[in-house]
C-alpha cells in the first residue's frame, strides 16, 4: 500500500525514523514528506535511506510531476507523526503552505495523526478545538501518551511508541482496503436517505435546570458525517452535543426526549434508514415548574430538598419500529450502551435488547466510566436481529471508523434482503 509518512517539526521527529522502518518493512512503499522545521531534527539522508524512496521536501521539486496534488491522491493512508501544534492548526485551517499541507488538502484516504507536543501546548484551547475540526472532519487523532518530554518536565505530549502508530496505520489500512473491496467506490449510499439521532436529551425541570447525561454525541455526529461523505441525504435530529454538526446534512434541534421522538417520527415516512444514536432519558420530571425552584434560607442545613417525581419517556426506537409495521423499509438501527454483570455479558444484553426492540441491527458498546462517553476511541459489536453471531466487531477505533462499519453492515442488510 501506498503510504505518505509526514513529519513536522519536533523533538519526536527521531521516533518517525522507527515507524518508517515498521511501515517498509511490513512491506509498504512510504513516501517521506518532512516539513522544513523536521529536517532540522532528522535530515533528509536519513529518511531516504530508511524508506529507500526520494523524499519529498517542497512543491518547487520536480514541479511536471505535480507533487503538490499527486502525493495525496495517490496515497492509501496519509499518518503525521509527530503532528506539531502548528502542523494540527495549519491542517485544521485547510492551509496550503507546504507541501505537507497540500498533501493533507488532496488526500481522499484515512488520515492518522499523531500530535507531539508539551503539555501546556496540547492542553491549549486552541490546540484542543483544532484536534475537534480534525476529528470531526475523520482524521484519526491518536492522542498523546503521558511521560517524561523534552527537558525536565513531564505531562501528556509525548509521541506513543512507534509500535503502537505502526498497529494504529495498519487498523486503518485494512479498513480502508475492506471498505474499497466490499464497496467499490466509497459513494456507496448516494440517493440513500439517511436520518441519524444524535446527542443526549435534556428534560427540562424549571427554567433553569434540566436531567441530562454524559453523551457528547460525537459517534452519531460521526455517523451523520460519514453517510454525507459516502453519498446518503441525511437528515441529523441532534439533542444536547458537545460538537457541531457536519456540513451539508439537514439538522433538526431537538431538546427533550419529547422533542425527539415527535421530529424522528415525522421524518420516518421519507427515509430509508434510521440510526438512533441518541441518548434519550428514559425518565423526564413528571411536571415542569413554570418559575425557578427556589431554596428555603429559613430552614436548618439537613432540611430535605423537593423531591423530583419521574415518569417514563415513550421508547422511540420501539414506538418507530411499531410504527413501521409489517413493511421492511426503513431499516432501523438501535444502540446500546452496556456494561456486563451478574446477569450476563455485554454481548448477551445486546441479544436481548435486539429481541426487545425489534430493530434491524444493534450497535453494542461497552460503557464504564472511561469508556465510550466522549471519548475518541470506542469499541464496538453490531449484532443483526435472526443471526447468531455479531455481524461486525469493531476498535478500538475512531469514532469515524465505528460509523463506517455501522454503515457498512446497514448496506449489507438491506442487500440481503434485496
Ligand atoms: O434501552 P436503551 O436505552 O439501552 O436503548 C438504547 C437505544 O434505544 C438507542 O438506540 C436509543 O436511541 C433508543 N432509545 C429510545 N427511546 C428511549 C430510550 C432509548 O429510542 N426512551
Amino acid at each position: 500500500m501506498r503510504v505518505v509518512l509526514g513529519v513536522s517539526g519536533g523533538i519526536a521527529a527521531y521516533k518517525a525514523a522507527l515507524l518508517l522502518r515498521l511501515l517498509s518493512e511490513a512491506g509498504h512503499e512510504v513516501t517521506v514528506v518532512p516539513t522544513a522545521a523536521a529536517l532540522r531534527f532528522v535530515g533528509e539522508p536519513t529518511w531516504a535511506a530508511l524508506s529507500g524512496r526520494p523524499v519529498a521536501t517542497d512543491v518547487w521539486t520536480d514541479v511536471h510531476e505535480v507533487p503538490h496534488v499527486r502525493l495525496g491522491q495517490s496515497a492509501d493512508l496519509v499518518v503525521v507523526a509527530p503532528a506539531t501544534a502548528d502542523l494540527l492548526a495549519r491542517a485544521a485551517a485547510g492551509m496550503a503552505d507546504d507541501l505537507l499541507t497540500n498533501t493533507l488538502l488532496t488526500a481522499r484516504c484515512p488520515v492518522v495523526m499523531a500530535p507531539a507536543m508539551h503539555t501546556e501546548m496540547w492542553e491549549h484551547p486552541a490546540t484542543q478545538a483544532n484536534v475537534e475540526t480534525l476529528t470531526q472532519r475523520g482524521v484519526h487523532v491518536v492522542p498523546p501518551a503521558a511521560g517524561r518530554l523534552t527537558g525536565a518536565d513531564s505531562g501528556p505530549g509525548r509521541l506513543p511508541e512507534p509500535e503502537h502508530l505502526f498497529e494504529v496505520c495498519q487498523r486503518e489500512l485494512a479498513r480502508a482496503d475492506r471498505v474499497t473491496r466490499t464497496s467499490g467506490a466509497r459513494q456507496d449510499l448516494v440517493g440513500t436517505r439517511v436520518l441519524v439521532t444524535a446527542g443526549g436529551t435534556r428534560e427540562p425541570l424549571d427554567p433553569v435546570r434540566f436531567l441530562g447525561n454524559r453523551s457528547s454525541g460525537k459517534q452519531g455526529v460521526a455517523l451523520a458525517a460519514a453517510a454525507r461523505r459516502r453519498g446518503a441525504i441525511v437528515t441529523l435530529v441532534l439533542a444536547h452535543a458537545e460538537v457541531p454538526p457536519p456540513p451539508d446534512v439537514e439538522v433538526v434541534r431537538a431538546g427533550s426526549a419529547l422533542e425527539l421522538a415527535a421530529a424522528t417520527r415525522a421524518a420516518l415516512p421519507s427515509h430509508d434508514v434510521v440510526v438512533m444514536a441518541a441518548a434519550v432519558a428514559d425518565f423526564r420530571p413528571d411536571a415542569y415548574v413554570e418559575t425557578k425552584i427556589k431554596k428555603s434560607y429559613d430552614t436548618e442545613d439537613e432540611e430535605p430538598g423537593p423531591t423530583i417525581r419521574l415518569v417514563r419517556n415513550p421508547d422511540i426506537l420501539a414506538g418507530l419500529v411499531a410504527e413501521r409495521g409489517e413493511a421492511t423499509d426503513p431499516l432501523i438501527v438501535g444502540f446500546a450502551a452496556e456494561t456486563g454483570d451478574e446477569d450476563g455479558t455485554v454481548l448477551e444484553h445486546g441479544r436481548t435488547k435486539l429481541e426487545r426492540k425489534g430493530c434491524d441491527l444493534l450497535v453494542v458498546n461497552e460503557v464504564g466510566i472511561d469508556k465510550a462517553f466522549g471519548q475518541d476511541e470506542n469499541s464496538v459489536v453490531i449484532l443483526r436481529r435472526g443471526v447468531e453471531n455479531p455481524v461486525a466487531e469493531v476498535g478500538p477505533a475512531g469514532k469515524a471508523a465505528i460509523a463506517d462499519a455501522v454503515l457498512d453492515a446497514i448496506l449489507d442488510a438491506r442487500r440481503r434482503r434485496g
